[in-house]
């Protein structure tokens, strides 16, 4: 059995749109924080026929009339300890067919994220990219985090900033994605806001958008001059710049979902209220700045020298999980 752990990134350039699905070229180059405290254990092993059967019993006698959801597995997977579905599952075993010679190399799988799932809270970049890393050592494959990022984008675009930290870029033109250099110790602030599941997925979302949003070119043109300048200000160590820049680029990547058609939101009532009291508290002087991705949820940018400051802050208004960055 091998375990490993893989953490969550959260974007201060968006990846919002893909230009190829197939050869998975984004639309925008992107840049990400890479988060020591949100995170994903997993662990994986091979198991046999058997064993499956077996787990499969064992819920179905847990849960009658569930047989339907469980027909056809090849391998287990199971997100904080609970079995998921033939749908779940055949998204995670697609992922490990590219490590395995073919489905008859099955697997178990046990992942368990330290944050809500699916609350656009980022677990599905280090849920991907643990099982990947697990890959890697199940099957012996010895790739190099690059290799293993170039690999991850296939699960999920963002899922391939992970392999790299504190800082990590993902540059559409040439593919590659890499540690961005500065001095500034960055760090966020989630402010957990409403932890259901989204209703429109990140790849939904962001497809809705590059075929309808009528802003959608404007935003790939801001975007790529958005990433350039993130790369500047953040190598001249300006965080005013970096973080003013942060919340500029988020709102247009929401933007292209205002504009869409049909026109949808991630955010709701409390996500205006927050970004607004977050720029009342840089008027009083506080270093902090707002970024959002397919949820409503706010994730606060700030300097790790602020980090219990505004955690105090934060956490006397929202549930809120505080986390610096990670060195990968
Ligand atoms: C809003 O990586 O979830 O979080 O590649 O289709 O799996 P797929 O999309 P995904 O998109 C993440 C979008 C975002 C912005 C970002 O992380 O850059």
């Amino acid at each position: 059995m091998v375990k490993v752990k893989s953490y969550a990134n959260i974007a201060i350039v968006k990846y919002w749109g893909k230009k190829d699905a197939e050869k998975m070229i984004p639309a925008t180059s992107s840049i990400s924080l890479t988060l020591n405290d949100m995170f994903t254990e997993t662990e994986m092993e091979f198991i046999n026929d058997e064993d499956i059967k077996i787990a499969v019993e064992k819920e179905i006698k847990k849960n009658r009339n569930c047989e339907d959801k469980f027909l056809g597995m090849t391998d287990l997977f199971y997100l904080n300890g609970e079995l998921q579905d033939s749908v779940h599952t055949e998204k995670i075993s697609k992922v490990v067919d590219l490590f395995r010679e073919n489905r008859n190399q099955k697997v178990k799988i046990s992942t368990t994220n330290n944050m809500p799932t699916a609350a656009g809270l980022s677990s599905s970049s280090s849920g991907l990219s643990a099982v990947i890393k697990a890959c890697n050592e199940l099957f012996e494959k010895n790739y190099t985090q690059s290799e293993l990022a170039q690999i991850s984008k296939f699960g999920s675009g963002s899922s391939s900033r992970s392999f790299f930290g504190p800082i990590a870029a993902w540059d559409k033109d040439t593919g590659e994605i890499y540690e961005v250099k500065t001095n500034l110790k960055l760090a966020m602030i989630v402010l957990v806001l409403n932890e259901n599941k989204k209703k429109i997925s990140s790849r939904n979302g962001m497809e809705l958008c590059a075929k309808t949003s009528t802003y959608f070119d404007e935003w790939v043109k801001q975007s790529e001059i958005d990433f350039i300048n993130m790369k500047k200000y953040l190598a001249e160590n300006d965080f005013e710049k970096v973080g003013t820049l942060t919340e500029e680029n988020a709102l247009r990547m929401h933007k292209t979902t205002e504009t869409a058609n049909p026109p949808f939101s991630y955010f709701n009532e409390k996500t205006y209220e927050t970004m607004d009291f977050i720029k009342n508290l840089r008027n009083n002087g506080e270093k902090c700045y707002f970024t959002m991705d397919a949820g409503p949820n706010v994730k606060v940018l700030c300097l790790e020298e602020d980090l219990e400051k505004l955690a105090g802050i934060f956490g006397e208004k929202y549930k809120i999980i505080v986390s610096k960055t990670v060195k990968l």
